[in-house]
């Protein structure tokens, strides 16, 4: 091409600093100090770079996201104890998109202890990732994808309202908090409009003394409980499946606490995991 038609360029750096996709979280209480990593072996210098980056900064990050993946440093520590993760920053680019088409308000955190709930086995508010739900929803075929979900530990009803998106024939929220619920109303009456499925309920009750309803073939937990609270509902969901034998779906997203105590239950079992912002697991009945 003649010259006088190529336009020059010169790269320019970003104006804002780009947000990392992958980072690496060592756990330095067992770090042995060795060097046989990151610090001293990432090819693409980014501990260092990160370093000096950070020690101008204000506060500590324990994270470094601008990381390239390429898992050497991972693979060389000796005390295996270097993990990739995802930035949640990056995660959260995707999900703020999701809340505005929704038209609601889900982010942010909620303290039991507000209500008076204490020395419970019950965990606090935190939204479950749009993104990684999305994802699980295709763990389910298109029949199952009609049946009836339920969101035990619904919080502000992000999950309630992103399931009313797909095809579901009615979608119900469980939540202990009447303050997260009436947040969770608010959020269904801006998002009603553009929810496909029109049978969509709020229930405040605490999940122990639930009735599951006895048509319900998927379930979604997001970390809500822990010991004597999860052993009730787990008992309460064998009841409504021995009552009405059927077939259900269980999507749990941070699953340790319901693998350890579905572990040795012949009913259900574990079939599909992976691993995005939080890790999921699919349970299926047997
Ligand atoms: C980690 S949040 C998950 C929120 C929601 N599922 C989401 O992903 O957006 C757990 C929720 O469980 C609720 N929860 C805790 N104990 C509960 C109980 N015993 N019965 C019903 N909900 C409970 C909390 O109030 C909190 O909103
Ligand atoms: S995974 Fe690769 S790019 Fe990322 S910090 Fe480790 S060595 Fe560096
Ligand atoms: S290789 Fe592992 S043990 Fe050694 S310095 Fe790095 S993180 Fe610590």
């Amino acid at each position: 091409m003649p010259a006088k038609y190529v336009i020059h360029h010169i790269p320019a750096n970003p104006r804002f600093r780009p947000v990392g996709k992958l980072g690496i979280v060592d756990w330095r209480e067992d770090c042995s100090s060795c060097h046989n990593c990151v610090k001293r072996d990432c090819v693409y210098r980014l501990y260092r770079d990160e370093a000096d980056t950070l020690r101008d900064e204000v506060g500590y990050l324990d994270y470094i996201y601008q990381c390239k993946g390429c898992l050497s440093c991972v693979q060389n520590c000796t005390k295996n104890i270097l993990t990739r993760v995802v930035n949640p920053e990056y995660h959260r680019l995707g999900d703020e998109y999701w809340d505005w088409k929704l038209r609601i308000h889900s982010f942010g955190g909620y303290r039991l202890e507000l209500e008076g709930v204490v020395d419970r086995d019950d965990h606090d508010y935190s939204p479950e990732s749009y993104l990684d739900f999305h994802r699980a929803l295709k763990w389910l075929s298109p029949g199952e994808r009609c049946g009836v979900f339920l969101d035990c530990g619904s919080g502000k009803g992000r999950i309630v309202l992103a399931a009313a998106r797909s095809t579901f024939r009615r979608v119900i929220g469980v939540e202990i908090s009447p303050v997260l619920n009436r947040i969770a109303e608010r959020n269904l009456e801006s998002a009603r409009p553009r929810l496909r499925c029109r049978d969509v309920e709020f229930v405040t009750v605490d999940a122990t003394t639930y009735e599951f309803p006895d048509d319900l073939t998927c379930l979604f937990i997001y970390n809500p409980f822990r010991g004597a609270v999860l052993a009730a509902v787990i008992e309460n969901l064998r009841r409504s499946l021995e009552r009405a034998p059927r077939a259900l779906s269980l999507i749990a997203s941070t699953p340790d606490r319901f693998e350890e105590a579905l572990a040795g239950a012949s009913w259900i079992a574990k079939t599909e995991e992976f691993h995005g912002l939080r890790r999921h697991v699919l349970f299926r009945t047997t």
